[in-house]
């Protein structure tokens, strides 16, 4: 039996250029000015590609893996702002369900977050490649801690206390990001498992910006190496 295509979104190339630079067979293409690298990681046939910084973006990516590319699951890694208390930088968060916290049709008598089509708020994540991503991410060093929630999506980088307060009011969510819903909603849509895994890099509060900069990179390591590692385990 062939094993089952992944896809993979990182929303910025240094997201994923540790699992580009990795691919065996490797070969890019450009479509709607993204870019989609295919070949194999560890054994594993993937699709690998940097979607660009927000929903629109991560739709259109989450949408050519699926129609262009065949891919029949779909992660999402990267790095997002720590919304729990509890949430330290270098964290790892897996997504129990995505809301997309900026969808706001509130005063037409729906729930904040509500998604038009779906009929619902949360966009629950495959159990089963969620589990096994939080398995490995708790297999690595003692220096992070490994968390399941629910993540929150829009299109603002959040560095305010003020707007972070009101997302988890809102939602319950642990941690925010900007393409994660999008992905998750495009998945949904078509019924392609998929899972949202990030490593905190702020707090998403008035120091975010700075903070953001300062780990973004190592942050992005940690996230590339669970991939890696996932591949190697892959047996369907
Ligand atoms: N990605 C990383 N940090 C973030 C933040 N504070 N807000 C939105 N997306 C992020």
């Amino acid at each position: 039996m062939s094993k089952q295509i992944l896809g993979i979104i990182g929303a910025l190339s240094f997201e994923v250029e540790l699992l580009v630079a990795q691919l065996e067979d490797g070969n890019s293409t450009v479509i709607s000015g993204i870019t989609f690298h295919t070949g194999t990681l560890r054994g594993c046939p993937v699709v690998v590609a940097v979607s660009g910084v927000g929903k629109v973006n991560a739709a259109v990516c989450a949408q050519l893996l699926i129609t262009v590319f065949k891919a029949e699951r779909i992660i999402n890694t990267g790095v997002a702002g720590g919304l729990a208390p509890y949430l330290r930088q270098g964290d790892v968060v897996i997504s129990s369900d995505l809301v997309q916290h900026d969808m706001d049709t509130y005063c037409t008598g729906d729930p904040y977050g509500f998604i038009s089509g779906l009929n619902t708020v949360k966009l629950t994540a495959d159990s089963a490649l969620c589990a096994r991503l939080k398995a490995l991410a708790e297999n690595g060093d003692d220096s992070h801690k490994v968390y399941s929630g629910i993540i929150a999506t829009g299109d603002q980088f959040i560095a305010d206390h003020k707007q972070s307060a009101v997302i988890i009011e809102r939602f319950d969510a642990i941690a925010c990001e900007m393409e994660g819903g999008a992905i998750a909603q495009v998945c949904c849509m078509a019924k392609v498992p998929f899972c949202v895994v990030r490593c905190i890099s702020d707090n998403a509060d008035d120091s975010a910006a700075m903070s953001y900069a300062d780990f973004a990179s190592a942050a992005a390591k940690r996230g590339a190496d669970l991939i890696l590692s996932f591949c190697e385990g892959e047996t369907v």
